[in-house]
């Protein structure tokens, strides 16, 4: 009793600063079921834990003892991750204590307290006091104990700072056209973040929820619910990527984009006719900058939404689309969620079915304003029956040869916070209060599924702009109207903070996702003015993962508009990127497996050292490359941050830096700073006018030998990119390494892995090695290895498959290799 003393009194003297409203109580008795235990406290209410794993518990508080859910989760797809064992409360006098292999879960019985600790009893997450658990109403707020040194990350697409201590957050999907740097909330609700204290914290609250990491207290965090249950997933991982994985489990999989997907891609707001398209595309071809993709944006269509080709701007769309089709080009039309209500036929349709969503208040479909085409009625994503009306009307276009759709405006927007009258619409399956933020991922359920299921044995493209937590399993994502609508020139600021944005968008599980590059909002009148800005927004936009160059109404950004220097640096910066998609793809196929985003803080990959937690201006791309791009004007060098390990200049391949420390680095207008790990293998195709344009190639490895002893490595996935084939295991994986030893190096490449997927053709392994030390010969399995020039092994990598050749090439101090790849294991020793 003695020690609850001290604390009761310090509470008593100095109450915190905390919301009103009843507080739990004390605990009277818990009752077990399976992996569920129920704690039941003596002021009616109930807190229940579920073990999902030995690692991850739900928690669900419910002030009045009723464990009901209005609707099941929208987000979470499977609950039970792992097996658990038999579950047992262990009852002492003050608590209960329940263990699994990896924490230790105490509750406090008076007042009721719940505290997980790791197994070696150190304590990651705890309520705060008595206040664990608050209601007021139908509102209930979480108070946690706040660490000093705890510091928070995550929520998916959100503006600010990447780590979010001293800041609090709103999820409410909104509209918000050339936000500000720290505007909040945007247009997605991922309410899912990660404290440094190995923890992660997913609310499963549809409703307009927020979080407020130390903005009251220094002591306490807290998360708050104006309605709906209190349940949310307690995730512990060792580290961040181990969080966000069991997250993965509990809320799916992100799809496997086609490959074209992640080539680049042009748009403009009134890029919506044919002789704009043809232009744009002959312009791309015309310069040899590479482009995969062109979108129609939403005035493509007649009337919302009816899926027709709007009259007037397209005269022959299906030859538009095969004339597109054969210079290499995919096209992605835009969809709203809504029928305009001057589209009589399709509004008076959709009335009749009861497919729109009502005003509660007249029971009649409700009439939404909306920024063009007139009033609309909402479509109910939320009833069942109108996903196959849906997918009919989607289907139109498909069969006209269009590859995808980016669904746009399905906030829905025009519903923002200020909008209080739009609560008054009422969803099959609720009122808008619940159904707001998931109302864009229901649409966008229906746009895969309905793709899926017409299209049979086609990756879907899907690119949407208001989401809920969950939405990698139907889509990618983008980040909305950024851009300085009074002073485009001078959007460095909204550029600069698209980096923080992307890369929290990648901890929310969107690891396919862009921004508008140049920017949405804005009118360019001087060109050469909007140069600088434009010639960097590219070169970070190329480590998008959908790099898509998009922009307001009519103004033009296309790469060759902005002056001569600015079109060779960006078409640079988008042939990188092209050079780098084995790489890449690699990194979709992980991205698809385990959630892990292709751009990623650079905590990611070194939680423990806290100088990450500050380095929102740079990001590594996968495991090997750490990109910096330039997001100053006028900057001609860069200040990075390099985490441990010794690591090489990209651009020269040559220079080196020790880690753990910040280096300035030159960054002239061609330059994108970016470094490669020591130790590491980059594989790259030769640059094409688009990602398919050859079926098969020479793939060159690039080969940064580790330090002596240590050994580099890189498994190259393939696969034939836009089927389901993947699912089927029709896939390769090539494994490569080379060990760096006092005599050379040794080159490994381990027999392919994957039987089921052939290559269309033969082809090379090209490998240059940035060879510190220049081998003198070179063995392939224990034969040497003809040696040839540099000329002639890069002369001949497309039509010499017969024999293996190696080459030093002194000059480039690199020491090359052409092997035909044979699929077979090869070892080639480089002997100094
Ligand atoms: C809003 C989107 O954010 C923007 O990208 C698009 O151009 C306009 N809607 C018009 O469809």
């Amino acid at each position: 009793m003695k020690t609850y003393l001290f604390p009761l009194l310090i509470l008593l003297f100095f109450p915190p600063q905390l919301h009103a409203g009843s507080v739990t109580g004390s605990c009277l008795s818990y009752s077990l079921q399976g992996r569920t235990v129920t704690f039941h406290l003596n002021d009616s209410s109930a807190v229940q834990l579920q073990l999902c794993s030995p690692s991850v518990v739900r928690i669900w508080f419910s002030p009045d003892g009723r464990l009901e859910r209005s609707n099941p989760s929208f987000a979470v797809i499977n609950e039970e991750l792992e097996e658990v064992g038999t579950v047992g409360v262990d009852e002492q006098n003050a608590c209960y204590e329940i263990f699994t292999s990896k924490l230790r879960i105490r509750v406090n019985k008076a007042p009721f307290n719940l505290q997980i600790f790791d197994k070696y009893q150190k304590l990651l997450f705890s309520d705060y006091a008595d206040r664990g658990h608050v209601s007021d109403g139908p509102r209930k707020l979480e108070y946690k104990t706040l660490r000093r040194d705890e510091h928070f990350f995550g929520l998916g697409e959100k503006t600010g700072k990447l780590d979010r201590r001293g800041e609090s957050y709103k999820m409410w999907n909104s509209d918000k056209p050339c936000y500000s740097i720290v505007e909040d909330p945007l247009y997605k609700s991922i309410p899912f973040f990660m404290s440094s204290y190995r923890y992660g914290i997913f609310l499963d609250n549809t409703y307009k929820t927020e979080f407020k990491f130390g903005t009251e207290s220094r002591d306490y965090y807290s998360f708050e619910a104006p309605g709906g249950e209190m349940l949310y997933y307690f995730i512990f991982g060792k580290d961040y990527k181990e969080i966000m994985k069991q997250y993965v489990e509990l809320t799916g999989k992100p799809i496997m984009p086609p490959r074209w997907a992640l080539g680049f891609a042009q748009c403009r707001g009134l890029l919506t006719n044919e002789k704009l398209s043809y232009e744009i595309a002959e312009g791309y071809r015309k310069r040899g900058i590479p482009c995969d993709i062109i979108y129609q944006d939403i005035g493509w269509t007649q009337y919302l939404q009816d899926f027709a080709w709007r009259k007037g701007n397209y005269e022959n769309p299906r030859k538009m689309l095969a004339d597109l089709k054969a210079m290499g080009f995919k096209v992605i039309v835009s969809q709203d969620p809504v029928i305009s209500q001057a589209n009589k036929e399709q509004w008076a349709e959709a009335d009749r079915l009861g497919y729109f969503v009502k005003d509660s208040t007249t029971n009649k479909s409700y009439d939404m304003p909306w920024p063009w085409g007139g009033n609309c009625g909402v479509v109910d994503f939320t009833l069942p029956a109108v996903a196959d009306w849906w997918g009919a009307y989607q289907q139109k276009p498909i069969d006209d040869g269009i590859s995808g759709f980016w669904t746009d405006m399905g906030e829905p927007a025009w519903s923002n916070e200020e909008q209080t009258e739009r609560l008054v619409m009422r969803h099959h399956l609720g009122m808008h209060d619940e159904i707001h933020n998931v109302y864009g991922l229901t649409w966008d359920k229906v746009v895969k599924e309905q793709f899926e299921k017409r299209n049979p044995d086609r990756r879907v493209f899907q690119m949407t702009r208001a989401a809920f937590a969950g939405l990698q399993r139907y889509t990618f994502g983008w980040t909305g109207d950024s851009g300085n609508g009074d002073d485009v020139s001078q959007g460095w600021g909204q550029m600069a903070n698209q980096i923080p944005v992307l890369l929290s968008a990648g901890l929310g599980i969107i690891p396919f996702t862009t921004c508008d590059i140049s920017g949405y909002c804005g009118d360019i009148e001087d060109y050469p003015a909007m140069a600088e800005l434009y010639t960097r927004w590219v070169q970070m936009g190329a480590f998008n993962p959908l790099s898509r160059i998009h922009h307001e109404g009519d103004v033009a950004v296309e790469p060759w508009l902005f002056g001569e220097e600015a079109e060779k640096n960006v078409k640079a910066a988008i042939e990188l990127k092209y050079r780098l998609l084995p790489y890449i793809y690699t990194y979709a196929r992980e991205a698809h497996d385990t959630g892990l985003p292709l751009m990623r803080p650079m905590f990611l990959e070194y939680p423990s050292d806290m100088e990450t937690f500050a380095t929102d201006a740079q990001f590594m791309f996968g495991r090997e490359l750490l990109v910096a791009p330039v997001v100053k004007k006028g900057a001609r060098n860069k200040n990075v941050y390099l985490p441990e390990g010794t690591w090489i200049d990209y651009n020269d391949k040559r220079t080196e830096y020790s880690g753990e420390q910040w280096a300035t680095v030159d960054a002239p207008l061609n330059v994108i700073p970016m470094f490669v790990r020591k130790g590491s293998i980059v594989p790259q195709m030769p640059v094409m006018n688009y990602t398919d344009e050859k079926a098969v190639y020479p793939l060159t490895f690039e080969v940064f030998p580790a330090a002596t002893g240590s050994e580099a490595s890189f498994s190259l996935y393939e696969d034939a990119g836009t089927d389901l084939g993947y699912l089927r295991g029709e896939f390769m994986r090539t494994p490569v390494a080379c060990l760096t030893s006092e005599k050379g190096y040794t080159l490994k490449i381990g027999a392919r892995a994957g039987e089921k997927y052939t290559l269309p053709g033969q082809r090379n392994l090209m490998f240059r090695i940035y060879a510190g030390q220049m081998p003198k010969g070179a063995i392939i399995d224990g034969k040497k290895i003809k040696k040839t020039s540099a000329e002639k092994l890069n002369g001949n990598q497309d039509t010499e498959f017969a024999t293996t050749a190696w080459c030093p090439d002194k000059k480039q101090g690199t020491c090359l290799l052409r092997l035909p790849d044979d699929g077979k294991e090869h070892i080639i020793e480089f002997i100094y």
